[in-house]
């Protein structure tokens, strides 16, 4: 399973997180990645975390004030990115234009959604994978893969009719090895999750529970 911590914007220490996700990726057959602010790439990828973006915009080298360049998260030793999460949502063409941009990048990609819908129209573009993560139990701790098993399953076999090499991951909720469970016997591949680690008192605690039973 692919278990990947989104910091957002919350006020934790994004060098201690990923340290702590380095030390327990390494004791488990999980992947574990980190993905901080974009002003914390380079001090988190030093750390050894496998590190992601929360983003990159659709765009070249150019005149693009204020934008986030996937080459300039490539060189900051970013493995991939997120696009689309539900707090940075983009049109279509956007999201297109921002995998395009990612994978001339080198970046692995993880394209959000809200629904089974929205999952099949995003697994059309190409990512790597495809994330649902139902916006209404983000951050609530309410896991999706037991509140709403229904969008996890719905998501899987909406991503394989379109495209079967994307993999599918979700999100919302998720902070325990029984939630990961529970979506990996929905079919997922791995969990999208931030509040669960980067709000607990010791992440590398929080991590642990996630890999434990895995
Ligand atoms: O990107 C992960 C996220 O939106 C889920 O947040 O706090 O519910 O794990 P959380």
């Amino acid at each position: 399973m692919f278990v990947l911590v989104n910091l957002k914007t919350y006020p934790c220490d994004p060098v201690a997180v990923a340290e702590a996700v380095r030390d327990v990726n390494e004791n488990t057959d999980a992947r574990l990645a980190v993905a901080p602010q974009a002003a914390h790439l380079e001090r988190v990828a030093e750390t050894g975390a496998e590190t992601w973006a929360q983003h990159v915009d659709p765009i070249e080298h150019g005149s693009n004030t204020g934008h986030t360049l996937a080459e300039s998260v490539a060189d900051a030793g970013a493995a991939g990115t997120l696009i689309n999460h539900s707090e940075q949502r983009l049109k279509l063409a956007d999201i297109d234009g921002s995998v395009q941009a990612a994978e001339r990048a080198g970046l692995e990609t993880v394209v959000c959604a809200n629904n089974p819908a929205q999952i099949g129209a995003v697994a059309a573009l190409g990512p790597d994978a495809v994330a649902v993560e139902p916006p209404e139990l983000i951050g609530t701790g309410t896991p999706v893969s037991q509140a709403d098993p229904d969008v996890v399953e719905d998501a899987v076999d909406a991503a394989e009719s379109v495209d079967d090499s994307v993999s599918v991951l979700c999100g919302a909720g998720i902070s325990t090895g029984d939630d990961v469970v529970a979506a990996g016997d929905l079919g997922s591949e791995g969990v999208l999750l931030a509040s669960g680690v980067a709000k607990a008192d010791d992440p590398t605690a929080a991590l642990e529970d996630l890999v434990d039973p895995l």
